[in-house]
């Protein structure tokens, strides 16, 4: 028999066992000021590429002012109780209108937030007789989702429309036995590694065999799609989206989520939605400022062409001096290398104490062990100087990491002296 507590101390996790020379710089950085492209980080000024601001919201005058204005009107005790018992208002229901109307559904139903509202949107449609189908890079929302099915799983590698047939063959077979329903999961826009879901190719299935589709569009809603209505909207595929779900975390800068979808369904779930009964409901002020924010969005597409003019520079850039993007078809751009952890670890600090640059590093266990990858966020924000400054300095970081510059020992012992 253990302490539970001595067992965590002695493992603390693949992350947590790095805290002591992480925090507060690679893990829990401050990043101080306006939000935007320059802020403040261990106090010096850095341009930012970390932050999923992507159409620049956060810091929009208009949206400045509603948020204040909201929050002194009604504070952020407003409304009282869970929506179903206390906590509905006529900004809840006309929110959820007008994301319905956006995204082509007859119905929407606000979460208070996107990973919990994803864990249990999965919760209160499947039961044991169902099997769920999904994609082996799902975020952890959608896993976590999957972990509480009482039926069977069975995930389908990365975008392989192959792997996914197979799989509904499998689950075809299965709910044929039990009387069940299948629910395929993926993401429209894969957040690390920019690549779109296969959304044309999951539903090309549908002619072939019956299931329901639930997609996670994070980063796609309001980046993609001609109106910003997101991945389906960019794949000619929204009317076969039977679950379409988005938080308010990143082109919207806030706090809150969505799941949208035919009435009787979205009805189902509001009655069901353990995560939404049993919680107080979204406060006003974030309510009335999301109503501002979609406003913007669906009006300004000025604020989407900006950021696909900074995303098409950044991409074409990179491309061009010969830096490996992966796979992004969407405003997240990934920028690979091949090293080690001391190398990605040297590079970032290279990057942020020499260059001044921040964004954010990505090392082992999210890609592989040699791999080290930087996340570059382009926003509205941004301006093409900002985009050749970044060019600039990531071909001098890459000269440096191709000479051996990061395995010098002494910048190894800086490192690990964190
Ligand atoms: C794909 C995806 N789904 C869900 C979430 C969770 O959303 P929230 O921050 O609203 O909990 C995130 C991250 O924010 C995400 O990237």
């Amino acid at each position: 028999m253990t302490d539970l507590f001595d067992k965590l101390k002695m493992e603390a996790g693949p992350l947590a066992k790095y805290s002591h020379m992480a925090d507060q710089y690679f893990t829990f950085p401050k990043l101080e000021g306006e939000i935007g492209p320059h802020m403040t980080f261990n106090g010096k000024m850095m341009l930012n590429w970390s932050l999923n601001n992507y159409l620049g919201l956060a810091n929009h005058p208009e949206v400045r002012k509603v948020d204040a204005e909201s929050a002194a009107q009604y504070g952020l005790g407003s409304p009282m109780g869970a929506r179903m018992m206390s906590g509905n208002s006529v900004h809840h229901m006309e929110l959820e209108r007008q994301l319905a109307e956006f995204e082509h559904k007859e119905d929407a139903m606000l979460l208070n937030f996107g990973y919990q509202g994803v864990v249990s949107i999965i919760d209160a449609i499947v039961d044991r007789k169902d099997v769920i189908v999904y994609d082996a890079e799902s975020h952890a929302c959608i896993i976590d989702g999957v972990r509480l099915h009482m039926g069977k799983r069975f995930v389908f590698a990365h975008n392989d429309m192959e792997s996914l047939e197979k799989q509904l063959q499998r689950a075809t077979k299965l709910v044929n036995e039990t009387g069940g329903g299948i629910l395929v999961i993926t993401e429209g826009v894969f957040g690390m590694s920019g690549r779109q879901g296969d959304l044309k190719g999951v539903v090309a299935l549908k002619d072939k065999y019956k299931f329901r589709l639930f997609v996670d569009d994070a980063h796609g809603f309001g980046t993609m799609g001609k109106t910003g209505a997101g991945t389906g909207e960019e794949q000619g595929v929204q009317d076969q989206i039977d679950l379409y779900f988005s938080t308010f975390a990143k082109a919207m800068a806030s706090i809150g989520a969505f799941v949208a979808g035919d009435k009787r369904i979205i009805t189902y779930l509001r009655y069901t939605m353990r995560s939404q009964i049993y919680a107080k409901s979204l406060p006003m002020p974030l309510v009335i400022g999301a109503l501002k924010r979609l406003e913007l969005l669906r009006n300004k597409p000025e604020l989407r062409e900006k950021l696909w003019q900074i995303v098409t520079a950044m991409q074409t850039g990179l491309i061009e001096r010969g830096f490996n993007i992966g796979m992004t078809s969407s405003p997240v751009t990934p920028i690979l290398f091949k090293g080690g952890v001391g190398e990605a670890a040297n590079m970032a600090m290279d990057l942020r104490e020499n260059y001044n640059i921040f964004c954010s590093v990505v090392i082992y266990p999210v890609v592989p062990k040699d791999v080290i990858m930087f996340r570059i966020i382009p926003t509205a924000a941004h301006s093409m100087e900002d985009v050749e400054r970044t060019l600039n300095v990531f071909a001098a970081l890459k000269e440096k990491l191709d000479n051996g510059y990061y395995r010098k020992e002494e910048l190894l012992a800086v490192t690990k002296s964190l």
